[in-house]
């Protein structure tokens, strides 16, 4: 498409090629200028002319006029998206519409929502579209889906995942955030000071203090799932360790105190019995298991105690690796036992930097099985390399920040649901604080949507040594 310098079309803006039956909604993805035969000619006699005639600027027949005007036409490059007809959109984009008798308009945002069956109507408001027009997406497309939000460093990836939490909550859903800088326990608050939502729908938890299990609430499935993944135990030691906890069962008597004893009484192989000792200390030294009651955390009650929506953020950040990753898939295991047994309803789960404590397998495992019991996540992370290609596959929603490094560029272009060159080529132009939408949400027509501000006191913000009132502490000598 051939664009006259007046025209204020931007990549990512709709156009729509009109025919009387039907019209081609076409989608800018790139622009450059038009190259015309001889313009580089023109310009240097322009120059030339310039610099060797100072002070002759009349020119009777505006030939400057018409020549700048058109050194400044730009193409746009297009992809087709699908045709409406009838007002209504469908995917059919195998015609080419009349160079001469049809005509081309922009096409809003809104206008090209109306050509569509809405997904839902519970609208979560996240920015906005052509400048000015408000954007929301139906909180329907978050429900059974998996989402990815990502993008370079600091270019607003956690505070569109809060929008979208927030969002969540104002409709009653329930979440679980994996909160690895402390950012997102004020969700519930705006910036004066005042609740944003009630007080008592979100709750975060630390955990060793809040967040503490007992053996017995765990399960034996879980918790060998730990020692061999996370804690590495070999499979004779293994074997060993179920029977003692079978034992124990039967008794009614897993407690950390009577599995020490259990494990000191056992008749087996020295060796066997210093890997089940390793890794019982490394568990109860961990501060995540109690054997007392009342200090034991109750998912099932956070649910029956918010019957309208809550979130439960638990805080990793100055929680060590290893304990990061045990508290993850003691959570994780703990909402799907409960979702099987239809104990509580389906959750959003948001996960920044989910490489950092989830095991490669947990992926998968949570984009199937865990989604089919409904569990269903929001990756947020800034890279896009942390998740495989065999996951952007099941992947519904991909919300895009700016990219200018190559390789993620490649990589999220050939990964997102969208053709590679729009993906590309928009990415890489993406001031800051806007996005590209891809997938389900916005049924696969990619839009560009200009994000919110948010209301929310500041948090997790990297600490900086310029710039911070710091309080230096001088040690005294004595
Ligand atoms: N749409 C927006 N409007 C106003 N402020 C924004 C917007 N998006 C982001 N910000 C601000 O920009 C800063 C960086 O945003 P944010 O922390 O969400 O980035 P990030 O991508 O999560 O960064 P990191 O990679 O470090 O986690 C924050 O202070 C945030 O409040
Ligand atoms: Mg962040």
């Amino acid at each position: 498409m051939i664009a006259s310098p007046r025209e204020q079309v931007r990549v990512g803006d709709y156009l729509v090629a009109a025919e009387p039956q039907r019209s081609l909604v076409l989608q800018v993805y790139d622009e450059r200028y038009l190259d015309v035969e001889g313009i580089e000619e023109e310009r240097a006699r322009e120059e030339v002319l310039s610099a060797s005639a100072q002070g002759v600027t009349s020119d009777p027949t505006e030939m400057t006029t018409i020549s700048t005007l058109i050194r400044d036409m730009r193409i746009l490059m297009c992809k087709a998206r699908g045709t409406i007809s009838k007002g209504r959109l469908t995917p059919r984009a195998n015609w080419m519409p009349s160079r001469t008798s049809s005509s081309v308009t922009r096409l809003m945002v809104e206008d090209l929502e109306g050509a569509v069956e809405p997904l839902g109507v519970r609208g979560i408001r996240i920015g906005s579209v052509d400048s000015e027009s408000v954007f929301s997406i139906p909180a329907e497309s978050l429900d059974g889906r998996i989402t990815v939000i990502t993008g370079r460093k600091e270019s607003g990836k956690s505070h569109l995942a809060k929008i979208l939490l927030r969002g969540l909550l104002d409709n009653d859903a329930y979440s679980v955030v994996f909160d690895l800088n402390d950012e997102y326990g004020t969700i519930g608050q705006r910036k004066d000071g005042t609740e944003a939502l009630p007080s008592r729908k979100v709750m975060v938890l630390r955990p060793g203090r809040d967040l503490k299990f007992s053996l017995a609430s765990v399960g034996l499935r879980p918790i060998t799932n730990l020692l061999s993944h996370s804690l590495e135990m070999p499979g004779t030691s293994l074997r060993e360790f179920v029977k003692i906890w079978e034992q124990l069962d039967n008794r009614d008597e897993l407690t950390l105190a009577s599995l020490e004893t259990g494990i000191q009484q056992w008749r087996c192989n020295e060796f066997v019995r210093d890997a089940l000792f390793a890794r019982f200390h490394t568990l109860a030294s961990s501060g995540l298991f109690t054997d007392s009651p009342h200090q034991q955390f109750d998912l099932q009650d956070f649910f029956s105690l918010n019957r309208f929506g809550g979130a439960l953020v638990v805080s990793l950040s100055g929680v060590s690796p290893l304990n990061r990753r045990m508290v993850v898939e003691l959570m994780l295991s703990k909402i799907v036992e409960l979702l099987e047994r239809r104990k509580i309803p389906p959750v959003f789960l948001f996960a920044e930097e989910a490489h950092l404590y989830l095991r490669d397998t947990y992926w998968e495992d949570l984009i199937t099985r865990m989604r089919h019991f409904g569990v269903f996540t929001v990756f947020v992370t800034n890279q896009p390399d942390a998740i495989g290609q065999k996951i952007y596959r099941q992947v519904d929603n991909i919300f895009l920040y700016n990219f200018s490094n190559d390789s993620d560029l490649g990589l999220v272009s050939q990964a997102s649901m969208a053709d590679a060159d729009t993906v590309k080529a928009i990415v890489r132009t993406l001031p800051p604080r806007m996005c590209l939408l891809l997938g389900h949400a916005v049924r696969n027509l990619p839009i560009v949507v200009s994000i919110d501000p948010f209301d929310s006191p500041a948090s997790g913000m990297t600490r900086r040594f310029f710039g911070d009132p710091v309080e230096l502490v001088v040690p005294t000598e004595t």
